[in-house]
């Protein structure tokens, strides 16, 4: 490891170690870099491991691999890897404040435990999942470009930031670490989740006729499709050096930027006999902001989104009847990432730094 020189990789089989791969990306990311031809590893604490549509995990070389927690991997774990795409994380600004601590500790100090690993491992690139939360609440209704000022409202989205920063420390001639700052993703995972925006208006339209809404609708969100983040990892994984080394992309769609209130109408259509529901002074989320993806697309014209919004929407609605979801399915363990958490804690399941304490955790069900 450590001789190859990381210029024009596009045509060669990478192998590309995936943190978090058992969760709600990872799990499309991973079958999207195999149809792609790479050999792709796993490292996943399970916390949701018997969560979402198709428990038990599939026999895949990265699926089965065993369950083991970030902060624990050694230098010999990310001996031999081409990339690492690092997606393991407590997500998203609801779970980041279960605790601070956690928080800090499984996002900002394991993404620098494990970025400071591969480096020394000869791993060349390093792909951060981070998020376009960093942005909080920006305050313009101009689009925002990665240069623009980061105010991170939440627990998660301050530890998004402050990793991002000692991750681009760690650069040089050697590592490069590329930060791509997701969207809010939306559509169909085997780990799937309805703790976000567009996902959970789905679920509420199909599970209840009521298409309920946690803000005014006013915020601003940008989204993006979990196949499209995919591809976009993809893209990022393969290109040359020089696109990539050390920069931050907002990945998402252009035009796919929408104020709750849009979504929940787009929600209504696809659903039909649904109706908008508010729910009355429920505050909180302060998060507020349009994204430009510009960069991305000019920087690395190869990627090609293919989703919209709507049609994620009728994606989503189809999966939940198919799967015969319920109202207290989608609130619950197995697709509420908070609640599985917190069932987790009460089973015992994790110790008081949340690593797992065995290996068959909690049900889910
Ligand atoms: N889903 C979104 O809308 C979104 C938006 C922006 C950014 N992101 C980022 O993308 C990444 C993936 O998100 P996701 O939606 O798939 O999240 P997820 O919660 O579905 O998956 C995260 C996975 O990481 C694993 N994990 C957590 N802590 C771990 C640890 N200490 N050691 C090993 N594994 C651990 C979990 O078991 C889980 O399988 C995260 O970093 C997230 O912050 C997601």
């Amino acid at each position: 490891m450590g001789a190859r020189p990381d210029t024009a990789v596009r045509s060669e089989r990478l192998r590309v170690l995936v943190t978090g791969h058992d969760g709600y990306i990872g799990r499309v990311l991973t079958r999207v870099l195999e149809e792609a031809g790479h050999v792709i590893g796993g490292v996943d604490s399970g916390y949701y491991a018997d969560c979402g549509f198709d428990a038990p995990a599939r026999a895949d070389p990265a699926a089965s691999a065993p369950r083991s927690d970030v902060r624990d991997l050694t230098v010999d774990d990310l001996a031999g890897w081409d990339a690492v795409v690092h997606l393991a994380a407590l997500c998203n600004d609801p779970v980041g404040d279960l605790s601070n601590e956690w928080t800090h500790d499984i996002n900002h100090a394991g993404a620098v435990h494990v970025a400071r690993l591969a480096r020394d491992a000869g791993v060349k690139r390093f792909l951060f999942a981070s998020s376009c939360s960093v942005y909080g609440d920006a305050g313009t209704d101009t689009e925002l470009s990665e240069t623009s000022a980061v105010r991170p409202l939440t627990a998660y989205a301050v530890s998004k930031a402050r990793a991002e920063e000692d991750l681009a420390a760690l650069a040089g001639p050697g590592f490069s670490p590329v930060f791509l700052r997701n969207g809010s993703v939306y559509g169909l995972s085997p780990r799937f989740r309805a703790d976000i925006v567009l996902n959970n208006l789905v679920c509420w339209a199909v599970t209840t006729g009521q298409v309920t809404m946690f803000t005014d609708g006013t915020p601003w969100r940008p989204l993006v499709h979990v196949e499209d983040v995919s591809r976009a990892f993809l893209t990022v994984l393969t290109a040359p050096r020089d696109a990539v080394h050390n920069e931050v992309f907002n990945v998402g769609v252009p035009g796919e930027n929408y104020q709750v209130a849009d979504l929940a109408a787009i929600v209504c259509s696809a659903v039909p006999g649904s109706r908008i529901g508010l729910v009355p002074h429920a505050g909180g989320d302060m998060r507020d902001y349009r994204v430009s993806f510009a960069k991305l697309a000019s920087r690395l014209p190869e990627f090609t989104p293919r989703w919209c919004a709507a049609d994620g929407a009728c994606e989503v609605r189809d999966g939940l009847r198919a799967a015969g979801v319920s109202q207290d399915d989608f609130q619950g363990p197995r697709f509420t990432r908070l609640a599985r958490l917190r069932q987790l804690i009460d089973a015992g399941a994790v110790d008081s730094s949340l690593r797992m304490r065995q290996v068959e955790g909690a049900s889910s069900r």
